[in-house]
């Protein structure tokens, strides 16, 4: 079953989605992507939070309150009886005859589906190769619109190069990866990019952050190049999907030794909260 607006219908079967409609045309919508642990949510109220504040900057009124929303998604996980995987939902502006500015009477439009997806466990334990490309994209990083082109432009890149993730670099600094946010660790502290209006504030990226301060270790939001990547002792990527995923190589360099002590204490914390 998906969810289109307050329906819950069969996917394949009596959707319809309209040609002018915003999202499909302009990218003029927002979404989020979810984590399912055994049936549960990970954190859909701070989803829930991001996505009203994503709708709020793009002056969009959201469909449903956040408790209409959050039942809605609850009810389309039991409905399709997913244990392990991810909900995916977006609002749209809604349908209405092109053109570009807003239009007067569109109602946004709400769609929402379910998929089963195993957890990358091998790219948990032996961490992953990314390479570095140019940051191509717009100056609002932290709404997470529908717009990805600039992202799906980047991961393409990384997958051409047999990377995994491509990190991504603005004005030679390190913002985030193409799906994911970035972190390098140096002498027991790990460093990461302001969550400013480069990068999308991750959920995951808030959980490493509460993770770091239970164990004690020093989270440090600051700049810094792809020559400080290459001196790290151990860097990592995190998201809803890759969770806390040690980088072992950035284009020809080997980090560290390996998945490093940071990001295993990183991991063993966040498996406890799932
Ligand atoms: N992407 N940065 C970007 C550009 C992202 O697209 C994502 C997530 C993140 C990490 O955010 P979070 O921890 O809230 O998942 C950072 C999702 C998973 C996606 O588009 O599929």
């Amino acid at each position: 079953m998906i969810l289109i607006n307050d329906q819950f219908i069969k996917r394949n079967q009596d959707t319809h989605i309209d040609i002018e409609d915003r999202g499909y045309q302009f990218g003029d919508g927002i979404y989020e992507v979810v984590r399912v642990y055994q049936g549960k949510t990970f954190r859909l109220d701070d989803h829930l939070d991001r996505f009203e504040r994503s709708a709020k900057e793009i002056f969009m009124e959201l469909p449903f309150s956040k408790t209409e929303t959050k039942l809605k998604i609850t009810q389309l996980i039991e409905m399709n009886n997913l244990q392990d995987g991810i909900v995916y939902f977006q609002v749209t502006r809604g349908v209405a005859p092109r053109t570009h500015a807003f239009p007067q009477n569109a109602k946004p439009v709400l769609t929402a589906y379910t998929k089963k997806s195993p957890r990358p466990i091998d790219q948990f334990k032996n961490g992953i190769k990314v390479v570095t490309v140019e940051d191509i994209r717009w100056l609002r990083c932290d709404i997470k619109s529908l717009n990805l082109l600039g992202n799906v432009l980047a991961k393409q890149y990384a997958h051409e190069h047999q990377a995994e993730e491509a990190i991504q670099i603005r004005d030679n600094t390190v913002t985030e990866g193409s799906s994911s946010n970035f972190y390098i660790v140096e002498n027991g502290k790990i460093y990461t990019h302001p969550a400013d209006h480069f990068i999308l504030r991750g959920i995951t990226r808030i959980v490493v952050e509460e993770i770091a301060n239970k164990l004690g270790i020093p989270f440090i939001e600051k700049l810094f190049s792809v020559k400080d990547v290459y001196r790290a002792d151990e860097a990592f990527i995190s998201s809803t999907t890759a969770e806390i995923t040690p980088v072992i190589q950035v284009n020809d360099k080997v980090i560290g030794n390996g998945p490093g002590p940071i990001v295993r204490a990183i991991q063993e914390e966040f498996q406890k909260l799932i």
